[in-house]
């Protein structure tokens, strides 16, 4: 039998209060695309952090062809070839491309950094993976998808033999994507071992060459992608939970005009949106990414400034014109970046779940602003309870909550404040396939409770399972509107204006 090139043996990890990993073994060759799947929480981002030298287990041996390598830092996981594409990206949006990839490594001529160098070198990367910026461009004005490639082309600057894409793909259209599948064909074929962290099972069938899957800190099993459904894999990743109801359609009863956006535009990035939200309805934003989805939502809670237009929510039985400014009191904002907008990262998980709700927590005697911390601790533990948020204690800090349950605690947040209007902006980015379906059931559930909810998201099946109504952007513009019969090719054919070439 061949010795596989990397092998991790007997890997144990515990944090306070959690046991990550229990005794993990780990195999992959070189010029196979090995999946790391699992639900939020098993432990995959923890196991390849041992890997990169982010985390020293307590106890486990790694052998790189055959012979046992220590890595206890990044730059000792450099040495041994391998590269670390991370889950949520930690860029400073004043620094410029080429620092950024070069932060850690800064190649030195004469005493002075080597700009010369490293100019060369980041654009012959960036063109390899298909990007043509210049290198002295601030990460700020690059697009998420962009800075996504920096990152990798950050991985892949010192020809590394084993990288780590740690769930790449959630912040890349379409195009990038398939682009991005085809850098790492390219490096399989080149001979490198490829890990790739994802909840997109179709992903795992469509790139990968084996899976592996890890359950509550375990191995669950693994094996040839070929050999296995959907179906088995999900099953081995949540066990026999009922995964039926994933794609099942919900309809809701929509009531009365709870918002009306009327004529918002921002010079160059939004134009002339309007459209009215009603209560207990769910409307689906769909569009391409970089259409103004997001766009839309951010203005529509006063993160980004408009030029013109007015937003109006209903208030007794009177739709009164709200201030940008304003419009927070009413509308919970789920975003899709929950580094820079959602989360008080360093500050514990009750702190954070009642961000939003401090008002409702105070004391009831007059005057009052303490906190009443025996209410904060219940609340909090209902919606830990009701999202199924894997903690370990509410005093955990977020930032050391898995990626998807990082994102569990921000929907936390708004339904313990139960704001009469939801925008929620890809609520289950990074969530697995059961965290998925809780959330459309929450989502369900509060449009049946006479929440009005504007739903973006980039997965299709995801947005019409929920969404009663369409709305459809292209270009900053609403191009289309949609009942509940319409069907996926109207939605991407309009999207993409496939259609409209037909016409
Ligand atoms: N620094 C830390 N301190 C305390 N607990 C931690 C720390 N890092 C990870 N954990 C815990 O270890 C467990 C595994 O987390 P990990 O991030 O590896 O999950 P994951 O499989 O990557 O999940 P996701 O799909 O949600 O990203 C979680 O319970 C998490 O809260
Ligand atoms: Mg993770």
């Amino acid at each position: 039998m061949t010795i596989p090139y990397l092998k991790m043996d007997g890997i144990a990890k515990s944090f306070p209060g959690v046991q990550a990993l229990k005794n993990v073994t780990f195999e992959a060759s070189q010029g196979e695309i090995l999946a790391l799947v699992g639900a939020n929480g098993a432990g995959k981002s923890t196991l390849m952090n041992v890997l990169g030298g982010n985390i020293e287990p307590n106890s486990g041996k790694i052998y790189i062809n055959g012979k046992e390598v220590r890595i206890s830092s990044p730059s000792d996981a450099a040495a041994n070839g391998i590269a670390f594409v991370h889950q949520e990206m930690a860029m400073l949006p004043t620094m410029s491309i080429a620092d950024t990839m070069y932060i850690s490594s800064f190649p030195y001529k004469h005493g002075l950094i080597d700009y010369k160098t490293i100019y060369q070198r980041c654009r012959v990367v960036l063109k390899r993976l298909g990007c043509n910026f210049d290198p002295r461009e601030r990460i700020r004005n690059i697009s998420p998808g962009d800075q996504q490639m920096v990152e990798i082309g950050r991985a892949l600057l010192h020809d590394p033999q084993i990288i780590i894409f740690d769930e790449p793909t959630s912040s890349l259209t379409s195009r990038e994507k398939e682009h991005l599948f085809e850098v790492i064909r390219t490096l399989k074929q080149e001979g490198s071992v490829i890990i790739y962290i994802s909840h997109f099972l179709d992903e795992v069938f469509s790139l990968c060459d084996r899976v592996m899957v890890l359950r509550n800190g375990e191995t669950a099993g693994g094996g040839l992608v070929s050999e296995y459904t959907n179906r088995d894999i999900v099953k081995m990743m949540i066990g026999e939970k009922e995964i039926d109801t994933y794609y099942e359609r919900s309809e809701h009863r929509a009531g009365e005009e709870i918002m009306r956006v009327k004529g918002i535009y921002r010079s160059g990035v939004i134009n002339d949106i309007s459209f009215s939200l009603r209560k207990g309805e769910v409307v689906g934003l769909w569009g391409q990414l970089g259409s103004g989805r997001t766009e839309v939502a951010r203005a529509l809670v006063g993160l980004d400034p408009i030029d013109g237009g007015t937003i109006s929510i209903k208030m007794g039985d009177q739709m009164m014109p709200v201030k940008q400014s304003e419009t927070k009191k009413y509308i919970g904002m789920i975003t899709e970046n929950r580094r820079e907008e959602g989360l008080l990262l360093p500050m514990s998980v009750c702190n954070n779940m009642s961000l939003a709700n401090l008002t409702n927590l105070t004391k009831k005697k007059p005057f009052s602003s303490v906190i009443d911390s025996k209410l904060e601790n219940s609340e909090t533990d209902k919606y830990v309870k009701r999202m199924d948020i894997k903690i370990s204690s509410q005093a955990q800090r977020v930032e050391t909550l898995s990626g998807g349950n990082q994102q569990k605690v921000i929907i936390g947040r708004w339904l313990q404040k139960n704001p009469p209007i939801y925008i929620m902006d890809e609520p289950t980015r990074g969530l697995d396939v059961g965290a998925k379906a809780d959330i459309r059931r929450i989502i369900s559930d509060l449009a049946e409770q006479g929440a009005g909810i504007l739903v973006i998201s980039s997965e299709i099946e995801e947005i019409m399972s929920v969404s009663d109504r369409y709305l459809v952007m292209k270009r900053g513009s609403i191009v289309a509107e949609f009942g509940s019969n319409a069907s996926k090719e109207d939605l991407v054919a309009t999207a993409t204006g496939a259609a409209s070439k037909k016409e």
